[in-house]
């Protein structure tokens, strides 16, 4: 996709089409278009097993979030854990929580949205 947005603090691989961490190729998210919320999707956000809970994961959520807020845009995740090794959902939530996504009635009772502030 051509139209993804340059994210200050990340990397876009194009054969990947995932972005990473600049800090650390290892720490990596995809974010697509949500039209139903007019927001972006975070999904696939991930950090490589060897390198988990050393804060990359608040890191990576972090630099979307803060150029989320620069820019106005609403975000959007499923808390979807991916794989079994990582945090449980209830884990994601409270963790998305923190970063100031709520949950909303939609598709899912595992989906999150996150306004700007002052909206
Ligand atoms: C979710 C994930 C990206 C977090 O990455 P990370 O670098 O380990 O995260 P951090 O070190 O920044 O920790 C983030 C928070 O999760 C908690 N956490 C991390 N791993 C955890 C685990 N295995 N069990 C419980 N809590 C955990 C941390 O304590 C921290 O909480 P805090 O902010 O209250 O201290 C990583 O675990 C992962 O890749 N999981 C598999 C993929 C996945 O499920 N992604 C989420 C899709 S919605």
């Amino acid at each position: 996709m051509s139209n993804l947005p340059a994210i200050p603090g990340l990397v876009y691989d194009h054969e990947d089409e995932r972005y990473y961490l600049e800090s650390c190729a290892g720490a990596t998210v995809m974010l697509i278009p949500d039209v139903d919320y007019d927001a972006w999707r975070i999904t696939a956000l991930e950090v490589q097993q060897d390198l988990r809970q050393r804060r990359l994961g608040t890191d990576l959520l972090e630099t979307i979030t803060r150029w989320a807020d620069a820019n106005h845009l609403r975000l959007t995740l499923y808390a979807d854990p991916i794989g079994s090794d990582g945090p449980t959902v209830n884990r994601l939530i409270r963790w998305y929580k923190r970063h100031d996504f709520e949950r909303i009635r939609g598709k899912s009772r595992r989906l999150m949205l996150r306004k700007p502030p002052g909206t």
